[in-house]
């Protein structure tokens, strides 16, 4: 099948780009490679990905019409996934139209792009985010998550109401995913995972918010992808979905691994958390594991083993 990954340069799309290739789907990609952290992050990406017969890719602007246009010309597209965006809840304080104008209105050139093409399904890629301060644990789908914290969670959760207009007027089939605190190899250096690897190798200093009490249901990006593949896989109308792990870990937990996994200590300066920061995030998927038959199946001790190693073969750590 031929699909259209947008995001195909970030952390999650190429990752779902690799996945799908090597299931033996084209992948025709779409990315603007945002100038908000080092390329040589979109680079190592794209490495294995350009040489691959089966991987196209644009680069181009969710916001241009014309490069959706051109991406989805590139064969008979039949799904599309939809990952690019303005992530991180912190960064979207500095401006906030700038992600509702990427991840609000963006979004919906993309479903209109698919509709425009006759693509029928289109996976498209919320977060945990949506969820407010005083939504319930484990956080359901059925929540109303009307109270996101962030400029982000708001333009994340303003998608998912566009994605289910396009469902319901032009009956197309439309999976709304859900995502909760990724990280792995190929991660964003904007991230925490990341940002306190290198902190912790390099004897720098790094924030903890609460005193590390703050806890995240951190999934492995293998598990993700896997989530995100079962959902192509199964259109039906509109759907909704969690893809967590399902279990919230402290943060000062994924510290402490992380110490060990890099033999050095980290200096932690601690911080009250800010009003955006959610005390925990905690993905109820029992919808997932049910409709989808997602099971998440990396630990975060073994997530962090392999994200380590994946750190030091790339010259990130340990230099
Ligand atoms: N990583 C996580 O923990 C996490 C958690 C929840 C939700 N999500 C969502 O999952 C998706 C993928 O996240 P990620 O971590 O891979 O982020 P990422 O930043 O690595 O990838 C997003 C990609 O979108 C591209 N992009 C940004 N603006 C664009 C535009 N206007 N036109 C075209 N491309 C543009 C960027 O260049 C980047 O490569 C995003 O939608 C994000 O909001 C991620």
């Amino acid at each position: 099948m031929d699909v259209v990954v947008t995001g195909a340069a970030g952390f999650v799309g190429s990752c779902l780009s690799r996945r799908l290739l090597a299931e033996g789907h084209r992948v025709f990609g779409l990315d603007l490679l945002i100038d908000r952290y080092d390329p040589s992050h979109f680079e190592r990406r794209l490495r294995d990905l350009r040489g691959h017969p089966g991987f196209r890719f644009v680069r181009g602007d969710l916001c241009d019409p014309e490069a959706l246009r051109a991406v989805f010309a590139l064969g008979a597209p039949k799904a599309v996934v939809h990952l690019a965006a303005l992530a991180s809840v912190r960064a979207s304080l500095a401006d906030p139209p700038a992600y509702g104008r990427v991840n609000m209105m963006g979004t919906m050139n993309v479903l209109e792009a698919a509709r425009a093409h006759g693509v029928t399904h289109v996976v498209v890629a919320s977060s945990g985010s949506v969820y407010g301060a005083d939504t319930p644990v484990p956080f359901s789908e059925s929540a109303a998550a009307d109270r996101p914290l962030s400029p982000y969670g708001a333009s994340k959760r303003a998608m998912e109401l566009a994605a289910w207009s396009y469902a319901h007027s032009f009956g197309m089939d439309v999976t709304v995913l859900r995502l909760f605190n990724v990280y792995g190899p190929y991660g964003r250096p904007d991230m925490m995972p990341f940002q306190w690897s290198v902190a912790i190798d390099q004897g720098r200093s790094l924030t903890l918010y609460a005193g590390g009490r703050l806890k995240r249901d951190w999934t492995f990006v293998e598990d993700t992808v896997d989530g995100i593949v079962a959902a192509l896989g199964k259109p039906g109308g509109y759907r909704l979905y969690n893809l967590g792990r399902g279990e919230p870990v402290e943060n000062l937990r994924f510290v402490r691994t992380l110490e060990r996994l890099l033999g050095k200590t980290a200096h932690a300066v601690e911080a009250p958390a800010p009003a955006t920061e959610q005390t925990q995030t905690w993905a109820d998927i029992g919808r997932a594991r049910a409709e989808l038959g997602f099971e998440p199946k990396v630990s975060v001790e073994e997530g962090l083993e392999r994200f380590v190693a994946w750190l030091r073969d790339e010259g990130l750590v340990g230099v």
